[in-house]
């Protein structure tokens, strides 16, 4: 399969990486390790609920951290087993440039060496400790409608909706409700309107919570009828924001 086209990076500081075409940073400049575990985990409620064979999906895979964040929360519960981790990725970093994004976090090197030297080798079946990942290439909007699994849990990370609405869009949320098990939930840093809107349309429960690092909200939700059902909002009106990130 075609991996797909590179980013073209610039470095923030010599070490956050920016993706040219969007110009955004793949994580917060405030702290990516930090703020995965502020909205993707605790948006989430996990570790709490993490278990042998519990699914987590996610959005733009970039440079790993979100994988190699909930590895060390999963090794650190010293629960048995292993989780499923999907993640779909329409630019594939190169793995060296992961390795120069991922330098900045010393506590991921030890689980990140064999994800960057099967990264190395193109793999995208990758069983690390603890967590066996797939990686999906191609564009989300293509290939997320194709996946025939469903996740407990997703982390959606395309970059922020103003600079990057493909990866927000009414369709695409409401894939994601269709693959999601019942009970599941989804965390995203952004509080955007529109995008909160398209995700309780599916049936989604969702709430505003407190963002990470000055970000006022973030948004959250759990899967609360079939995917498709009618609107259940929970909290401030949906309407009442016009954020776009
Ligand atoms: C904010 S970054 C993700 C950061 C990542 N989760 C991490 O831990 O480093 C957003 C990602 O979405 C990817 N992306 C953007 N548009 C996409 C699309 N239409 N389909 C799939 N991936 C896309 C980008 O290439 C980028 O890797």
């Amino acid at each position: 399969m075609d991996p797909g086209p590179q980013p073209e990076l610039d470095w923030k500081d010599g070490r956050i990486p920016v993706a040219r075409a969007f110009d955004d940073p793949y994580f917060s400049l405030a702290g990516g390790l930090e703020e995965c575990r502020h909205v993707f985990l605790a948006g989430n409620d996990l570790p709490q609920r993490l278990c042998d064979g519990f699914h987590i999906a996610e959005l733009g895979f970039g440079t790993g951290l979100n994988l190699l964040t909930l590895a060390l929360e999963w090794a650190r519960t010293g629960r048995p087993g292993c989780l499923r981790f999907t993640s779909f990725e329409a630019f594939p970093m190169a793995a060296a440039d992961m390795a120069r994004a991922l330098a900045a976090f010393p506590a991921a090197a030890a689980i990140a060496a064999p994800l960057l030297a099967a990264r190395a080798q193109g793999a995208t079946e990758i069983a690390l400790p603890g967590v066996d990942l797939r990686l999906i290439l191609g564009d989300a909007r293509e290939t997320l409608g194709q996946w025939d699994g469903v996740a407990d849990a997703w982390f959606l990370d395309g970059f922020s909706p103003a600079k990057n609405p493909q990866m927000w869009g009414e369709a695409l949320m409401a894939e994601v409700a269709r693959h999601t098990a019942p009970g599941g939930s989804f965390a995203t840093y952004t509080a955007a309107g529109h995008v909160r809107r398209a995700l309780a349309a599916t049936g989604f429960q969702v709430e505003r919570a407190p963002g990470f690092a000055g970000k006022r909200h973030m948004t959250k939700g759990r899967l609360v009828g079939a995917p498709g059902q009618a609107p259940v909002i929970a909290g401030p009106s949906l309407q009442a924001s016009a954020s776009s990130s």
